[in-house]
């Protein structure tokens, strides 16, 4: 049995997204493959991932994810994924209970990384991630992360 470290696993995710996303105008799909890729790779970091999307000047709009039930819809400047919208920067927290406005989803998440997804200096949505680990994300995740979104 081959054993990926990180780094192979990132690569090979980053190849799969780019082969997944390729010629492909169909954007929920793409998106929902994308999350599945992502949480198949990583599964012991990853309790939940997905995007929120820009609906309106004020809202995101729940986008394709794997994982438990989410809400909604996130106002801009709330939670973690509304700050990483309304900041326009990516977001670590490596503990929840000690983000203020944090939105518990599921009782279950610990630790979170948000990316925004920018195209022509234009904010589309939000990757979320959750851990059911406290402290489960780093720099690193979020360079690799980073590169990910913007395949
Ligand atoms: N925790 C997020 C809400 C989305 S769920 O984690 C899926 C937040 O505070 O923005």
């Amino acid at each position: 049995m081959v054993i990926l470290d990180k780094k192979d696993k990132y690569e090979t995710l980053c190849a799969q997204i780019e082969c997944l996303s390729e010629g492909e105008n169909n954007v929920v799909g793409v998106l929902s493959n994308i999350s599945s890729a992502m949480h198949e790779t990583f599964p012991e970091s990853y309790f939940w991932v997905g995007f929120y999307l820009v609906k309106s000047e004020q809202e995101l709009t729940l986008g394709p994810f794997q994982g438990s039930i989410a809400c909604y819809r996130i106002r801009k400047g709330r939670g973690v994924c509304g700050t990483a919208w309304e900041k326009a920067c990516p977001l670590i927290v490596p503990d929840v209970d000690l983000f203020p406005g944090h939105i518990a989803c599921s009782s279950e998440s610990r630790s979170e990384i948000v990316i925004p997804i920018i195209y022509n200096k234009v904010i589309k949505g939000v990757l979320d991630i959750d851990s059911d680990k406290a402290d489960s994300f780093d720099e690193s995740y979020r360079k690799g992360l980073e590169e990910m979104v913007n395949l």
